[in-house]
C-alpha cells in the first residue's frame, strides 16, 4: 500500500519535471551585488570562454586560484602579470602596495566584504563610487577588458601577496 503511494508521487513528480513545472536541477549560482551605492545585483554570465575555474567560481563564489596561488608563489605570477597588463599598477603600484589607489596587500579593506574573494571580485568587476573603475568586460561593455578568469587570477595573486595581520578569511 505504502509502496504504491510512493510510486504514484514519484511518477507525478517526474511528469511535472518533464513538462517543465519543476526544474530537475536548480543550478547553484553565486549572486553578486554592486559595490556602488544601492548595491544593485551585478550580473556576470557564464560564456563559452569561461575556464573550469571561472565556471566553478560563478557557481560557488569560491575562487579556486586562491588556495593554489597562496601555496605556489610561482603559479601566482600569472595574476601579477595580468595586474600589470591591465595597468592596475598605475593606481595601486607594481606590487599592489598602494599609490593614488589604496594598498591591496595590507589588512585595511575599503569595504569589509573584501575579506572574501566574492566581495573583492564585485569591486574589481563592477567598480566603486570612489574611483575604482569597472573592469569586467561584461559590465563595462568592452570585450578588451577582463574576463572572469583573469579577475580570479589577479585576486589569487593579491591573496598570495597579503602582508597584513589578522585572519585570512579568504582561505576558509
Ligand atoms: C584609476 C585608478 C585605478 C585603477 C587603474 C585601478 N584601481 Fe583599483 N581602486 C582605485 C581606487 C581609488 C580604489 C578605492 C575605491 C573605493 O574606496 O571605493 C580602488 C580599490 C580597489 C580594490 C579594493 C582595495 C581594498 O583595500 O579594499 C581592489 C581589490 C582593486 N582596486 C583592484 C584593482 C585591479 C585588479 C585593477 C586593475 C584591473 C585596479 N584596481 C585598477 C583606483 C584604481
Amino acid at each position: 500500500m505504502f509502496g504504491i503511494k510512493v510510486g504514484k508521487t514519484t511518477l507525478l513528480v517526474s511528469m511535472l519535471a518533464v513538462i517543465g513545472l519543476i526544474p530537475l536541477q536548480a543550478a547553484a549560482e553565486c549572486k553578486f551585488v554592486s559595490t556602488k551605492a544601492g548595491n544593485a545585483p551585478l550580473t556576470i554570465k557564464v560564456t563559452d570562454k569561461d575556464t573550469p575555474e571561472s565556471k566553478e567560481f560563478l557557481e560557488t563564489c569560491i575562487n579556486p586560484y586562491t588556495k593554489k596561488f597562496v601555496a605556489d608563489p610561482e603559479a601566482a605570477k600569472a595574476g601579477k602579470k595580468l595586474f600589470g597588463y591591465y595597468s592596475c599598477t598605475q593606481c595601486h603600484g607594481g606590487n599592489a602596495g598602494g599609490q593614488t589607489g589604496p594598498s591591496i596587500t595590507d589588512d585595511t579593506w575599503q569595504y569589509a566584504k573584501h575579506g572574501t574573494d566574492k566581495g573583492m571580485f564585485e569591486t574589481i568587476a563592477g567598480g566603486s563610487d570612489a574611483g575604482m573603475p569597472a573592469w569586467h568586460g561584461q559590465i563595462a561593455g568592452n570585450d578588451e577588458l577582463l574576463k572572469t578568469d583573469e579577475i580570479l587570477k589577479i585576486i589569487g595573486w593579491l591573496r598570495a601577496s597579503f602582508k597584513g595581520s589578522g585572519e585570512k578569511t579568504w582561505l576558509k
